[in-house]
């Protein structure tokens, strides 16, 4: 059985992403700093492997790779953060922290497991899931720091889809506001996340399986010619106006 390696496995996206794979029948390499939510999920989900660490220590990569094993079908890079504020009260540091998180950590774990993928690639090519914001095609205030990585992100994922061609496919999705932990201090308050879901034409926030059958489905073989795409799943907030 083939593995697929995803970072942030145990998140909001993450998880919904780890059960589409396995209900497509790929074996997972879970990869997320909290080691007890990481065993639970794999003892779970069944035919998953595990590494503990962190994406801003840059010895975790060579990690996950090692003990992810030679013979993998796509990567899934779904570790992120939002962090939203007006420029005058963003730093050089929360700056360089998104971007490590982010970019720099999605360069990362493809450059770490680029043998592997070749490796498992077989007529379909091997998946890699990177994922932007919908913040990046869409001017959003308070954003500057989460869009400048975020675009980094989909530079980074062209770049690799043209030089790891024909083996390895790079695609990105793009979510807008999904319900997950990491939102959770937006969704929190019913509010904001009514006023913010009222923005969006399908008139709802999205749901982390919203975004994981997309997800699934650019790792598979379905997606076989898909590469180079930047793919919202964003209830139409990138591109559609229903008002004024
Ligand atoms: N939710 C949204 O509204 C939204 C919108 C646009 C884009 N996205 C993007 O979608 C992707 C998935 O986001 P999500 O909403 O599913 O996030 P999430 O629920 O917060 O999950 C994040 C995952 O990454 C792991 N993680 C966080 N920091 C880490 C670190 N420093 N090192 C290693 N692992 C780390 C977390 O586990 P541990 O805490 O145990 O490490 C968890 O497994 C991200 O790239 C995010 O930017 C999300």
């Amino acid at each position: 059985m083939k593995r697929v390696i995803v970072y942030g496995g145990t998140g909001g996206i993450g998880a919904a992403t780890a059960r589409a794979l396995r209900q497509r029948g790929y074996a997972l390499h879970l990869a997320a700093r909290d080691a007890g939510r990481l065993d639970a999920l794999a003892s779970e989900l069944g035919e998953t492997t595990v590494t503990a660490g962190d994406v801003l220590d840059p010895d975790f990569f060579a990690a996950v790779t090692d003990q992810a094993g030679e013979d993998l079908a796509g990567l899934v890079y779904a570790v992120g953060t939002i962090n939203l504020r007006p420029l005058a009260k963003l730093t050089a540091r929360d700056a360089e922290t998104d971007f490590r998180i982010n970019a720099l950590g999605a360069f990362l774990a493809v450059q770490a497991a680029a043998k592997g993928l070749k490796a498992g690639a077989g007529d379909a090519g091997a998946g890699v899931v990177l994922f932007s914001t919908v913040a990046v095609a869409q001017g959003f205030a308070h954003h500057a720091s989460v869009a400048m990585a975020k675009g980094a992100v989909e530079g980074l994922a062209l770049s690799l889809a043209a030089e790891l061609s024909p083996q390895i496919r790079v695609n990105v999705v793009a979510p807008s506001l999904t319900r997950t932990p990491l939102a959770a201090a937006i969704t929190g308050s019913e509010t904001l996340a009514s006023g913010i879901a009222a923005m969006h034409a399908l008139q709802r926030l999205g749901t982390p399986e919203d975004i994981a059958g997309l997800t699934g489905f650019l790792v598979s073989e379905e997606a076989a010619w898909i590469t180079g795409q930047v793919i919202g799943v964003d209830g139409g907030r990138s591109a559609l106006r229903t008002k004024g």
